[in-house]
Formats: structure tokens, sequence, C-alpha cells
């Protein structure tokens, strides 16, 4: 499925990408700056699913960002799409075949922590995987990876020092959060809520974990910076919706598109 996959889309890349970007909810037009090169909704790639939920536009573009050759995935794959877990990450294995050493990830995700309020942006250091399943479970082949890959640094400390001191040059407050990945696709409860800040972790979302796993396997580099769309906190606990999230989002995105922006800079 990756070579098929590879092989349809290696025409569309007219220079190796070395970065790949994935954008997620309401955080599609964030790449301001980006040469578009082509555009490739994901129905004309072969094997890719479908992206079903609102907010998340499903197109593969090729382009070059700071004058680097990137590859952008505008929308992703969730687990609560009902997709397999190795299914929804198809597409960081068809970035690693196409060339890409740094994968950069974004995504929408709620606040636990007191400290940090909707409208912040944060740098992922660490996850704990509450999803219930695993991209690499499954029949090995060498093909995918390290049958058990290491887990000591998913986040490369090297590109989030980058991404700090990117943020200080713009003036931007930029969290280091612990992240937990949930299934979804319901928000929490209270007493989930309560949970999770026992284990320490400060954000919580429905994304990004499966694709670290399977860059990890491969061996690229992760960046992966989270919009902190809403906060809950079960004291005060408020309803969330996901058009707020979408909302919270889009107002984040011009600024973490600088960061971004940045970042790819400093590193090329
Ligand atoms: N919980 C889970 N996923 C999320 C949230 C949340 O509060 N906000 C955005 N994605």
């Amino acid at each position: 499925m990756v070579l098929q996959a590879v092989d349809f889309l290696k025409p569309f890349c007219q220079d190796t990408p070395r970065y790949g970007l994935v954008l997620g909810t309401g955080l599609g037009n964030l790449i301001s700056g980006l040469e578009v090169q082509e555009t490739i909704p994901y129905e004309k790639i072969p094997y890719f699913p479908r992206s079903t939920v609102s907010f998340h536009k499903g197109e593969l573009i090729t382009g070059r960002l700071e004058g680097e050759p990137v590859l952008v995935m505008q929308g992703r794959f969730h687990y609560y799409e009902g997709y397999a877990a190795n299914l929804i990450t198809l597409p960081i294995r068809v970035m690693h075949a196409l060339g890409v050493e740094i994968l950069i990830l974004t995504n929408a995700a709620g606040s636990i922590r007191e400290d940090l309020p909707p409208g912040s942006i944060a740098v992922i250091r660490d996850h704990i995987n509450l999803m219930g399943t695993n991209p690499l479970v499954g029949p090995y082949d060498p093909f995918l990876g390290e049958r058990f890959p290491d887990m000591s640094e998913p986040y490369s400390r090297k590109l989030r020092q980058t991404a700090h001191r990117c943020a200080d040059d713009l003036n931007l407050e930029l969290a280091e959060v612990l992240y937990s990945a949930v299934s979804g696709p319901n928000f929490e409860t209270a007493a989930e809520i309560r949970m999770l800040q026992r284990f320490g972790m400060d954000a919580v979302g429905m994304s990004v974990v499966p694709e670290v796993l399977v860059a990890r396997q491969l061996g690229m580099a992760v960046l992966a910076f989270s919009a902190i769309t809403d906060q809950t906190l079960p004291e005060t606990m408020q309803p969330i919706s996901h058009k707020q999230v979408a909302r919270v989002a889009r107002e984040i995105a011009p600024r973490l598109c600088d960061l971004i922006r940045a970042v790819v800079k400093t590193l090329s």
C-alpha cells in the first residue's frame, strides 16, 4: 500500500521533501507563505482513507516553505473515524518513503492544567498513549522499521529547543506539555480529567500519538505542537463543542504558522 501510494505521488514531487507537516483541526489554513506546487485530494491517492471530520480539509500539498521542499497534509485521519490505527498512519509511512526526515505535527488539544489557558501554543514533550490502540501492532516486516522501537525521546529534544528559541525570537509564549492521547470522539468526563491530572498530564487530544509511534519506528525526527483550544478543570467544568475547538484553533493558526516557518528557516 505504501509503495503504490508512493508511486502515485512521486511525479508530483519536484524535489525530495525533507519536511512533512500535518495540519490538525481548524489549522488547515495555517500555511501562509507556503509556495504551493501541487494539491492532491486524498481520494485520488491509492489506499488513503477519506477525511470525514468537519474543519479538516483532505488534501496533500507539495510545495516549498522558506525555500525548503515540504509535503503538507491538510487534515489528518483519526482512530475515532473508524479506521484502523495502521491505516490512519499510512500517510506517515508514505511521507517517509518520499524522503521526509523531519515530521512537524499540529493538533487541537484541551488543557487540563490551571495555568494553560485556551489560546496557548504548546510543544509536546512526551505522551501517554491511552487510545486503546497502537498502529505498530500486526505482522512484522523489516520494511516497517524496528519491531520494538525505542521511545526514550519520541519528540526530538533538539527540535524542541529550536522551537523555544524561535518562539523567543518571535515574542511568542510557548508552553511544554505532556499529552495524553484518547480515542474520542467524546470529550472527557470530569472523572477522566481528574485521572489524567493525577497521571501528571497537561493536555488531552484525539490524535498525534499514532503518527509519532510510526514516525519513530521509521527513525524520523518529530516535533509536535498543540493548539490549546479549551481548558477543562473538573471543578469548573463547562460543555465544550467541536465548533469551539475549531474556532479557537483558527485564532491560534497565524501564530503557530509564524513559529513553524521560523523553525523550518532555522533548520535549513
Ligand atoms: N479533549 C480531547 N480532545 C480535544 C480537546 C479536549 O478537550 N480539545 C481539542 N481536542
